[in-house]
Formats: structure tokens, sequence, C-alpha cells
């Protein structure tokens, strides 16, 4: 038989084998350590549902976003509360890429652009979910060639580790068998006051980052890479939240109505402290690290109440802050910006680490 005969009847029996693929039932599963800090995920878009951890007073509090019950996951999946995005997490201007000669075209989910992986991305699929110890889950997925537009079959891998010291790692991997663009991170919203009934304005925030890729009003990046210096984008030193969000005299907080911004992490692809938060009330202190080059911090502007979360809790105008560690917004696009092509034989790894305390900085 012909080569190209028997690949292409490999590649129908590995379509057959994919299209076979037993969706996996949805589920629920909670780890915690020794010191009472406890996380709860779903396969439903491998997401975190639930964060507890030690507030200043004694009390635990849950510090993410999360509803009462998986179905208003699914009802509220644009909102993407707690999943893993991707493939590609971020904007894509227009959807369009090319890739070694040849133009690919993703969903259109954001105006005109493509958002964190299309309307069918990974954050709407079922994912298989192993407890792999009681402090590690596993969450697997096969994403198949032209899913959303992406090219090649990936396999992607995310590990979720609660450690002794009160922080949880993400951990991804994922491989190709053929070239493709890739960049996974958290959705997670979080709030440090344990509940939306306040709003994040309140936290105080430092992000590692002398520099923001700016964009237009659609939040593609125009390819510059801007200093943060004397604009409402400076987190150098702590600062609260609420305090410049609405210069509105700074074109970039008009385009995206607050913050909606990628930083462009000081120490690039080393693992080191990105961001830092922390919330007077509670006393709750967030560290954000990553080996990821950028951080896209969200604080909130499209929310406006309509969504209820668990125990009625009702998500307000900004009172869920999104930390997502990734690739810039659109790199596919701009060769200057990191690459975040994965090729075949190569394995993209991504860690994310978001430590808490209570040790104010
Ligand atoms: C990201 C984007 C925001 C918004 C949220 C989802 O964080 O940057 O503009 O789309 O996702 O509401």
């Amino acid at each position: 038989m012909k080569p190209f005969k028997i690949i292409g009847m490999l590649s129908l029996v590995a379509v057959i084998a994919l299209s076979c693929q037993r969706t996996p039932k949805v589920e629920m599963i909670t780890i915690s350590n020794h010191n009472g800090m406890s996380a709860t995920f779903t396969n439903y878009g491998a997401r975190i549902t639930s964060l507890i951890v030690p507030a200043s007073d004694g009390t635990f509090k849950d510090v993410v976003w999360g509803y009462d019950t998986v179905e208003e996951y699914y009802a509220s999946s644009d909102l993407y509360c707690g999943p893993i995005v991707g493939r590609y997490g971020n904007r894509i201007g227009k959807g369009r890429f090319v890739l070694e000669g040849k133009e690919y075209f993703l969903t259109i989910n954001d105006g005109e652009n493509h958002l964190h992986g299309g309307s069918g991305g990974l954050s709407t699929k079922v994912w298989n979910m192993e407890k792999i110890s009681d402090r590690e889950v596993k969450m697997s997925i096969l994403s198949p060639d032209g899913e959303e537009g992406y090219p090649g079959n990936v396999e992607i891998t995310v590990y979720y580790t609660l450690n002794y010291d009160n922080s949880l790692d993400i951990k991804y991997e994922a491989v190709t068998d053929a070239p493709t663009i890739i960049n996974l991170t958290s959705h997670a919203y979080f709030n440090l006051h344990g509940t939306s009934k306040y709003s994040t304005n309140s936290h105080i925030l430092r992000i590692n980052a002398a520099h923001f890729t700016p964009t237009d009003e659609g939040l593609i990046p125009t390819g510059e890479i801007a200093s943060v210096g004397g604009t409402p984008l400076d987190f150098r030193v702590p600062t609260a939240i609420g305090e410049r969000i609405d210069e509105v005299s700074f074109e970039p907080i008009a385009f995206a109505g607050g913050y909606d911004h990628n930083w462009v992490l000081d120490k690039e692809r080393e693992f080191s402290l990105a961001a830092e938060v922390f919330e007077p009330s509670t006393g709750i202190v967030m560290q954000v690290w990553s080996d990821q080059p950028g951080l896209q911090f969200y604080s909130g502007n499209f929310m406006d109440g309509k969504d209820i979360g668990r125990g009625g809790d009702i998500h307000g105008y900004r009172t869920g802050i999104a930390l997502e560690t990734q690739n810039y917004p659109d790199a596919p696009n701009h060769p200057d910006f990191p690459s975040p092509v994965l090729r075949p034989g190569e394995v993209y790894k991504h860690l994310t680490r978001y430590s808490f305390s209570l040790n104010a900085f």
C-alpha cells in the first residue's frame, strides 16, 4: 500500500477514535492541606470553583467566584468564571494568524476578534479529572485538529496542587502533532473580601512590570511596548486598585473601561513574583508567581450585577479581579512578542503559583 494511503487511513482511525471519545461525567473534587486551606474544582472547563484561605480574624474566606450548581457554570460560560482558557487565552486580532505560510481563521466571539479560545474553547469542555493525591488534581483533554480553527491535535494536561505553605500551583503541559499556537491561563476571579458584597477597588495591588502593551479600542495590541511610568498602570509602588481606575483621560483606561491590560513582566520567562494583592479588611495577601512573560489584569469592568454567585452573592461591577499569567495578547500576529508557537516534539510548559498569607507588604 502506498505510504500516503496508510497515513490517510491512520488519520481516519484517529478521527473516528476522537469522535468516539466518551464525554466524562461532570464532577466536583475538593483537595485540602493541613492548614485548613481547601480548593474545589469541576472538570467542566477544568475550573476552580472555590478556594478557602485563612483571614486575619481567624475565619476562613472563599476568595474565588463560584456558583452553587454546575448548571450555573454552563449558563454563564462567557464570564469565564474560574476555568482554564485556551487554546489561546486572551485576544487574537480578527481571529486570524499565519503560521508557516498558512493562514488560519479562528472563531470570532468578541466584537471582530477571537477571545479565550473561542465560544467553544477549552473552558466549555468537559475534561478528564483525577484526584492523584490528597493535595493534587489532574485535568486532561485532547483538543482535536481544527477545533475553533486551531491546527494540530493537542494533548493538554493541567495539574492543580495545594502546597503546605498555602499556595496553589497550576502546572500546564501540552504537546501537538502539527505546528500550532498555544497560550493557556486560569481565569479565576478573586475577591479577597471573601464575598462580592464589596468591591475589589479597595485591594492594594503591586505588579512587577515597568511596561505594558497598548491596544486599540478592541483591546488588540498595537505592537508597541510602552512604559507604565507616570500612568495609572504603574503598580510598581503598591496602590489601591480604585485609586486611578477611572482616569479616562489616559486612553488605555478609556478603551478598557478600567483595567484590562497586559503588563510586560520585568522577569520575562523566569519563575518569579509577578504581582501581589492585599485586602486590608481581611488581611489576606495573595502573591502571583509565574514563568510567563505577561500578566493580564482585568478589574471586572463588564460586570453588571445580573450574575448571581454562590449563596446569592451578586457579581456586581468590579467585584472580582482576574490576574491571568500568560503570553501577550495577539502574539501570533506580532513577531516581536514572545513566540506562542508549539511544534511537534516540543512540550509547552507553564507554571503559575497563587500564594496566600497574612503578611501585608
Ligand atoms: C478577560 C478579558 C476581558 C473580559 C474577560 C471576560 O479577562 O481581558 O476583557 O473579556 O476576560 O469577561
